[in-house]
């Protein structure tokens, strides 16, 4: 599907090769570990099904939803809309990202499944956005490193539209 307002950044050629490279990579780091993926919702629904398909191991998978307050001063607070079902007590988890951007829902995500008792918890995002950044936090995995710009596609949405598309574009307001 194509639209006039979205300029295409990457192609669905480009991210399959991406996240298949960095299923291996994540497949040799958790060689004989049991890890648990954790996807943040909505955003990482499409990320995540192709890359625990490209991870040759026995993972666990749960998802949360979370959304960061907005409009306030405080740093790394979100509000869980929807939580994990799995025990992670003593297991690797990695929590799985569409987008890196200030860090506030990251780096607080974090903290909590850490409370929870998860043994080590690490980052893939789909894409990081370093320019944004609020909170010192950087990802352990991402595909791919992108200017300050809105994109859309591949779990991304602009007002929840666009979640669809096979590819990442830039919208054109
Ligand atoms: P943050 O890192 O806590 O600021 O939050 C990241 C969230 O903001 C992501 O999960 C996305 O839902 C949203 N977001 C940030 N940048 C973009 C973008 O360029 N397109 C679509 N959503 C974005
Ligand atoms: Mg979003």
């Amino acid at each position: 599907m194509t639209y006039d307002n979205v300029k295409v950044m990457i192609t669905k050629e480009e991210i399959e090769s991406k996240v298949k490279e960095l299923g291996k990579r994540i497949s040799r780091d958790y060689a004989g570990k049991e890890l648990t993926l954790i996807g943040v919702l909505k955003g990482s629904f499409i990320f995540l099904s192709d890359l625990v398909r490209a991870i040759d191991l026995p993972v666990e998978i749960d998802f949360i939803c979370a959304k960061s307050y907005q409009g306030t001063t405080s740093t790394g607070v979100v509000n869980v809309k929807m939580d994990t079902i799995l025990d992670i007590e003593g297991k690797s988890v990695i929590l799985v990202e569409d987008i890196l951007d200030t860090g506030k829902t990251l780096s607080a995500l974090r903290e909590t499944l850490l409370s929870r008792g998860a043994s080590d918890v690490k980052i893939v995002t789909f894409l990081d956005k370093p320019a944004r950044r609020k909170i010192d936090i950087s990802a352990d995995y991402s595909c791919y490193t992108i200017e300050d710009r809105f994109v859309v596609g591949y779990g991304l949405d602009y007002d929840e539209k666009y979640r669809n598309l096979d590819y990442v574009g830039e919208v054109i307001l």
